[in-house]
């Protein structure tokens, strides 16, 4: 079986970050997230593996996978261009897939329990396509299945404004080459893309054979910087084991916290789940649960929860920092001097809330 990883896409929704990079490479628990999707697909022993660039900073992604080795796979990289769908993308993995079975990976979807067990059934089941569901509160953001009394799947489709159940299609699909022939009859939706809900539809019903498993677990689809937060609460809480290196002074490091090599800690309290990665600088400040502070960061008199701080970032004199996100080096400093002045350099499309 191959894989397939989608990282294209504009990432509007989680700018101003992705003026400097794709969204997939945003990291929680300081891992970008499409890492943790080749993780998976390399755990469910799928190694050979296309990854379909956009538009967004392809280099940037080129530069941190390089040819998979490190990662225990082969990676091949091949350029979408225009954001033109996800069938679309499917679409320019001819070659690469051959005759195999192969699984299409949204570079943006994290999944609980991975998608080994999937993997090892669509591999002996006589199915031409597969569909992993998850039961949503609201799925209008999703494709949508609509199942029969009997259980059967009749319907998938994109986005509906009255949804014919909770049942969310999530970014991981399982397909065989005989997809190639059914996307290059399909027409682009509404909004300007070549769907995979209408690809999965016409595989239906030209009489291929597709199935669903509806998947145990959480799964998150990080569109948005308030997913991007959930998600590194949530791995924080379930992954992080305790492992201190640097040099703490003064302190207290207080449960599962991570910190990295060369990173000082001092007269400060860091209470986990956290995780602190190399060469920074915390000194008389609190990192509360659920944060994640990346490398060469310097947090100074402040503190901070439930936060995502990137590398090189500076935060001096800061009560408190909450539910933020913020960019590689950005500075946020309180003038001692000047208490009633707020002084700002932003980028496009910054968010500030005081
Ligand atoms: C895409 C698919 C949609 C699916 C979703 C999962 O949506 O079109 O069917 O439910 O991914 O993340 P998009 O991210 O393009 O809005």
């Amino acid at each position: 079986m191959k894989g397939v990883i989608l990282h294209g896409g504009a990432g509007t929704r989680l700018r101003p970050l992705t003026f400097s990079g794709p969204k997939q490479l945003i990291p929680v628990a300081n891992k970008p997230v499409s890492q943790y999707v080749l993780e998976d697909l390399v755990n469910s022993g799928v190694t050979d593996i296309a990854i379909i660039l956009g538009e967004t900073f392809p280099e940037l992604v080129r530069e941190h996978y390089g040819d998979g080795s490190k990662y225990g796979c082969r990676i091949t990289y091949i350029y979408q261009g225009k954001p033109l769908g996800i069938a679309h993308a499917i679409s320019l993995t001819r070659d690469f897939v051959g005759d195999d079975k192969f699984v299409v990976y949204l570079g943006d979807n994290l999944l609980q329990y991975g998608i080994k067990e999937y993997v090892e059934y669509f591999l002996s089941s006589d199915l031409d396509g597969m569909v992993l569901l998850k039961e949503v509160e609201d799925p209008r953001a999703f494709g949508v299945a609509e199942l029969n009394e009997d259980g059967e799947l009749v319907r998938i489709i994109e986005k509906p404004r009255e949804p014919p159940s909770k049942y969310a299609v999530i970014g991981v699909y399982f397909l065989t080459p005989v997809v190639f022939d059914i996307i290059r009859k399909l027409r682009p939706s509404w909004r300007g893309e070549y769907e995979i809900t209408d690809t999965f539809q016409l595989l239906m019903d030209e009489g291929y054979k597709v199935g669903y498993k509806i998947i145990d677990g959480w799964w998150f689809d990080t569109g948005k910087a308030s997913d991007i937060l959930m998600v590194n609460a949530t791995i924080l809480d379930e992954r992080i084991k305790r492992d201190v290196k640097g040099v703490v002074k003064d302190s207290k490091i207080e449960g599962r916290v991570c910190v990295g090599e060369g990173t000082e800690i001092v007269n400060s309290v860091v209470r986990g789940p956290a995780i602190i990665g190399k060469n920074c600088v915390v000194k008389d400040s609190f990192i509360g649960p659920y944060t994640s502070v990346g490398n060469d960061v310097k947090i100074l008199a402040s503190s901070i929860e439930y936060s995502i701080i990137l590398d090189g970032a500076v935060i001096k004199g800061i009560n408190r920092l909450e539910e933020s996100l913020i960019g590689r080096y950005s500075q946020i400093v309180r003038d001692e001097g000047n208490r009633n002045v707020v002084q700002m350099n932003l980028g496009d499309y910054s968010k500030v809330t005081i």
